[in-house]
């Protein structure tokens, strides 16, 4: 793996068709279709990543420059750990790299396999312990927190609204806790699911704040990053 610049998705020959087997549900089916043929999902087994979500914080990364050599980063959510490899090649947290050497340290329901350069703890980040445990995990101030963090689709959608919105705040009131100034806070939210007091609250503690939707995240999706930079404690 290199600079993470250079391995984007190559949109040619997007022909695989799934056939329908008697086992497996249309849904399943047609899952199976759009995954075999994603460019991203070709793209990050090529390069060797973990998801094809890595290609979102590569786009919004070469856009917005949050990710410097020796910064801190938190990865909120980080399993399967694609993320978690694309801020420590940039952040150089690598043994491999060179200094200015940074850390990630990362959190997941799930358990994620190791990543080289970055500390993954397996915890509810909605745990009342969990900001503390991470905090010390951490012992200094952070550069950068995101969080990719998505509670499973129930398929009803105010609740899936209030789900994300509840991970987003939880997320957001942590960044606001271990930032130091002028540091950056992305996380993905759903379209529509994050006016009122989160942003008012956000708008507060950071001189911009914007939402982006990175190519890689599919158009079908509800799914944005609302990202505050430039934070003022
Ligand atoms: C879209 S995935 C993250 C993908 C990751 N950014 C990557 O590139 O590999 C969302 C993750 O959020 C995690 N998650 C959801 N709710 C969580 C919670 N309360 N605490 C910790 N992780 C959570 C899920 O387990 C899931 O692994």
């Amino acid at each position: 793996m290199s600079k993470g610049k250079a391995a984007g998705p190559d949109r040619q020959g997007l022909k695989v068709r799934v056939k329908t087997a008697a086992k497996r549900k249309l849904s399943s089916t047609l899952w199976l279709e759009r995954q075999l043929n994603d460019p991203y999902v070709a793209a990050a087994k090529k390069a060797g990543y973990r998801s094809r979500a890595a290609f979102k914080l590569i786009e919004m990364d070469d856009r917005l420059h949050l990710l410097k050599p020796g910064a801190t980063v938190v990865d909120l959510g980080a399993a399967p750990g694609g993320w978690s490899q694309i801020a420590a090649q940039r952040v150089r947290s690598r043994p491999v790299d060179p200094e200015p050497r940074g850390r990630v340290v990362g959190l997941d329901l799930l358990e994620v396999a190791p990543v080289a350069g970055a500390e993954i703890i397996q915890l509810d980040f909605l745990d009342d312990d969990a900001p503390a445990r991470l905090r010390a995990m951490l012992g200094r101030p952070a550069d950068v927190v995101l969080s990719d963090m998505a509670a499973g689709a129930t398929g009803h959608r105010p609740t899936d609204h209030l789900k994300i919105v509840a991970l987003c705040e939880a997320a957001a009131a942590f960044a606001v806790e271990v930032l130091r100034p002028g540091g950056s806070f992305v996380a993905k939210v759903i379209q529509g699911g994050t006016e009122g007091d989160l942003l008012a609250q956000l708008r507060r503690h950071f001189a911009q704040v914007r939402h982006i939707k990175p190519p890689a995240s599919r158009s079908d999706s509800a799914e944005l990053y609302l990202v505050a930079t430039g934070f003022r404690p």
